[in-house]
């Protein structure tokens, strides 16, 4: 398994490009299955996340192809609708394909889903909206069967805006007869980048980005569409906090500094300078951060509880006590004791994680999850001398080449493939 070997202590500099949104690129991947035609997602992120959902596509029959500009998608010659497990398990987005391949066959047969081990991630909200627009759903050994010889718009209430239960649903109903309400649905940036993907293969959908969601359904959709997904909200949300934790200047290319503004707001006011150019961000960390005081993660446009592990780690090396209460997953706090191991005062009280900064020293760690894991990334380009992170798959999953890009801002990281 590869790790991460990192030097810490050093100020980073320069210029940093953040990837294409992977969680407006899953997405999209299975909303192409309703266009029975070609999709190109321009600049695509080369993840390891992309890689499993364009094996599982082609499982099914479809065609995926990535060359240096993005992926291409053919999705005309699908021709089977079970999921496969093994690939399924390794990923909670395989799960969005389930909308798509019902609203196109009638049928889908789920084997269970994966991802981040963050929570216990249940997929009630998303079998509650199948079944609102028409779905019967059996269960076999181990597994979900879909069926709906027609879908029907309805008005569906979500009992928690769940982005992938929103996602589902929408692309569902883009095929079904008649129009979908879904009222306190996903208001997440990735939301919206979805919606944008389907009205150009020639959906009707509406007010995504808000509470409520509206989809006229038609008859076909069409493919021959290329598009590029919105910035990683969350990668230039991470590489401002482990500028803020590390010190130096970087100027953070291709930023949606909209979709990032609960964690921007907080940086504004602590001891460092950033300045927001259209789609950049410059960052001037001259000194200690100080505590973040307490945030509370909520669905967006609250603070996403995506860079909740990256901002402990950033308060870890603070001056002042950082607080987070993590409201949206159940269990996302595996990280924190594998952040112990670089010195660092944290400690998790029910859903609460405090921190307490100090200087950190290197240590010997492993990735939990993905958010968890480049939380332990940014502790270690903070602290004080060598730092070997494990399990870095987890980190992969969403961050494209991230030892090359933080190399380039002067980080001494080296990715090695451990012979063990
Ligand atoms: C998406 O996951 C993202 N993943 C997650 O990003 C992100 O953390 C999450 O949304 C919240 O913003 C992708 O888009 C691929 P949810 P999703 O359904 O859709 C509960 C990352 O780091 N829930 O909004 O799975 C659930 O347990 C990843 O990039 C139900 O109870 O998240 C959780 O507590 C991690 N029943 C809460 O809702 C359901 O049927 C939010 O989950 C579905 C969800």
């Amino acid at each position: 398994m590869a790790v991460y070997e990192i030097n810490g202590g050093k100020k980073l500099y320069g210029e940093y490009a953040v990837q294409r949104s992977k969680n407006s690129t899953l997405a999209i991947m299975c909303a192409s299955v309703l266009t029975r035609g070609e999709t190109f997602i321009d600049s695509c992120p080369d993840i390891s996340d992309v890689n499993t959902l364009g094996a599982i596509l082609t499982s099914l029959g479809a065609r995926v192809v990535r060359d240096s500009r993005g992926l291409f998608i053919d999705t005309r010659n699908i021709y089977s609708t079970n999921l496969p497990e093994g690939l399924c398990s390794r990923l909670r987005a395989s799960l969005f394909l389930v909308g798509p391949l019902l609203g196109r066959f009638g049928n889908v047969t789920f084997h269970g889903t994966g991802g981040c081990s963050i929570g216990s991630r249940p997929i009630d909200i998303h079998i509650d909206g199948l079944k609102a627009l028409g779905a019967a759903v059996g269960e076999g050994d181990d597994k979900l069967i879909f069926s709906a010889a027609a879908t029907k718009g309805e008005k569906i209430t979500l009992k928690f805006p769940s982005v992938g239960a929103t996602e589902n649903v929408m692309m569902c109903a883009a095929l079904s007869d008649g129009t979908t309400v879904i009222e306190n649905c996903a208001a997440e940036p990735e939301i919206k980048d979805l919606q944008d993907y389907l009205n150009l293969c020639g959906a009707k959908i509406f007010g995504a980005g808000g509470g409520t969601i509206t989809v006229e359904g038609v008859k076909k959709l069409h493919g021959g569409v290329e598009y590029c997904p919105i910035p990683d909200r969350i990668e230039s949300g991470s590489v401002l906090l482990a500028v803020m934790a590390t010190g130096g200047e970087v100027l953070i290319n291709n930023v949606a500094r909209e979709n990032i503004s609960k964690l921007t707001e907080k940086i504004i006011n602590n001891t460092c300078k950033i300045t927001v150019y259209n789609d950049k961000i410059y960052i001037h960390a001259k000194e200690r951060p100080n505590g973040f005081g307490t945030l509370v993660t909520s669905p967006y446009p609250g603070f996403a509880t995506d860079l909740h592990p990256q901002l402990i780690a950033c308060g870890a090396v603070a001056d002042g006590e950082t607080i987070v209460k993590e409201t949206v997953f159940d269990c996302r706090f595996k990280y924190v004791d594998e952040l112990k191991r670089f010195g660092a005062d944290v400690c998790v009280d029910g859903q609460t994680v405090r921190t307490v900064g100090r200087e950190l020293h290197g240590a010997a760690a492993d990735a939990t999850d993905l958010r968890g894991g480049m939380a332990l990334v940014i502790a270690a380009l903070a602290a004080k001398g060598a730092s070997r992170i494990g399990e870095i798959r987890h980190i992969e999953r969403g961050y494209e080449n991230l030892h090359k890009k933080l190399s380039l801002l002067g980080a001494d990281i080296v990715r090695r493939e451990d012979e063990t």
